[in-house]
């Protein structure tokens, strides 16, 4: 059976029916080029073209198991039954693959993160792209990684770039129909030269957001006067982002990453009433990092919607450039990251 709902347009049924069951891993992914700001909240649409590197630490490993006997969704998270808005975002995501796939079957979900517990590091990302892969699989869907990113985008729009490893260029999209627009907005691996990057990764603050994501891009794009300016610089910053990654200039893809970033930022403490995630921590990092680069060693900082400080430099100077953020993170955890794979299919079946 064929769905009309746009996401789907793509995909297709297998014949022989549903796989029954599925597993699969996938890694949490930082943007260089940040998504802040949805143009389409349903469908997850951005704003803008978003590009991050995939890392190679703290997979998510996802079990669909789907059982003809329940009438709703469960799922387990680490092992804890998940209730509320967590259950119901799972849930709804598996109703979209349900509706593609012509099922009424409700699913079981399985979920382990090995991020350290409380390390604040999202895992909405690798947690959705391996929904998408396992929920496929197990509804039988026939997906090609773009129409895998398109619905991982679904459940989180930085999901859809953790389908791919290295890095990944998620396309706002055309403007158009709803149809239109949802099969223009996917993500896809960016060629790049040998750069061999490292993100040193600072944890300054384990706790949970002031505010969510979600609330923050609506409020954002909604009352921020800095919105649009930096929507439009962020175009260029991705231009640029390409070939700084094509010609492997390790310095340039830090320096944009970081004005992207820094950007971002901006536009939400320019909100009414402000979003600030920026901690005196995140700012005692940042001058690590410039005190960094006085010394002679790339190092670029990103952050995201928190307080953590994610340091981009080369391989060989990773650890130096942990201590040196370890010292100034004061008593956060530190950990280096580099480049990892993308989202794939452990097991199927019964
Ligand atoms: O995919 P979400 O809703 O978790 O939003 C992620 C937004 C940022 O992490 C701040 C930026 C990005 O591009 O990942």
């Amino acid at each position: 059976m064929r769905s009309e709902h746009p996401t789907t347009t793509v995909l297709q049924s297998r014949e022989q029916g549903s796989a029954a069951g599925a597993t699969a891993v996938a890694h949490p992914n930082i943007a260089l080029i940040k998504y802040w700001g949805k143009r389409d909240e349903r469908l997850i649409l951005p704003c803008t073209t978003s590009l991050s590197m995939t890392l190679d630490v703290f997979p998510t490993t996802t079990e669909v198991r789907l059982d003809p006997a329940a009438e709703h969704d469960t799922a387990a998270l680490n092992g804890e039954v998940a209730t509320g808005e967590t259950l119901r975002r799972i849930s709804a995501f598996l109703s979209l693959v349900r509706e593609v796939a012509g099922s009424d079957q409700r699913a079981v979900v399985d979920t382990r993160n090995t991020v350290p517990t409380g390390a604040g590091l999202a895992s909405s990302a690798s947690g959705f792209a391996a929904l998408a892969v396992a929920a496929a699989a197990a509804y039988g869907l026939e997906l090609d990684d773009r129409g895998l990113s398109r619905l991982a985008r679904r459940g989180s729009g930085s999901a859809s770039r953790s389908i791919f490893g290295g890095f990944a260029v998620w396309h706002a999209g055309p403007d158009g129909t709803a149809t239109e627009a949802d099969l223009g907005s996917y993500a896809e691996p960016v060629p790049a030269a040998d750069l061999d990057p490292a993100l040193v990764i600072a944890v300054v603050n384990a706790g949970p957001k002031p505010v969510s994501s979600r609330e923050a891009m609506r409020r954002t794009v909604d009352t921020s006067p800095l919105y649009r300016p930096w929507a439009d610089s962020s175009k260029d910053d991705l231009d640029e982002m390409r070939s700084a990654l094509l010609r492997g200039d390790l310095e340039a893809v830090g320096e944009i990453a970081e004005r992207n970033a820094l950007g971002m930022h901006a536009t939400m403490l320019a909100a009414r009433p402000a979003v600030r995630y920026l901690s005196p921590a995140t700012v005692t990092v940042l001058d690590s990092v410039l005190q960094l680069r006085k010394d002679g060693v790339l190092a670029y900082a990103t952050m995201d919607a928190g307080p953590n400080v994610k340091v981009l430099c080369r391989r060989a100077d990773a650890e130096r450039v942990a201590d040196v953020v370890r010292a100034a993170a004061s008593g956060g955890q530190v950990l280096v990251a580099g480049p990892g794979d993308g989202a794939r299919l452990l097991s199927e079946g019964a």
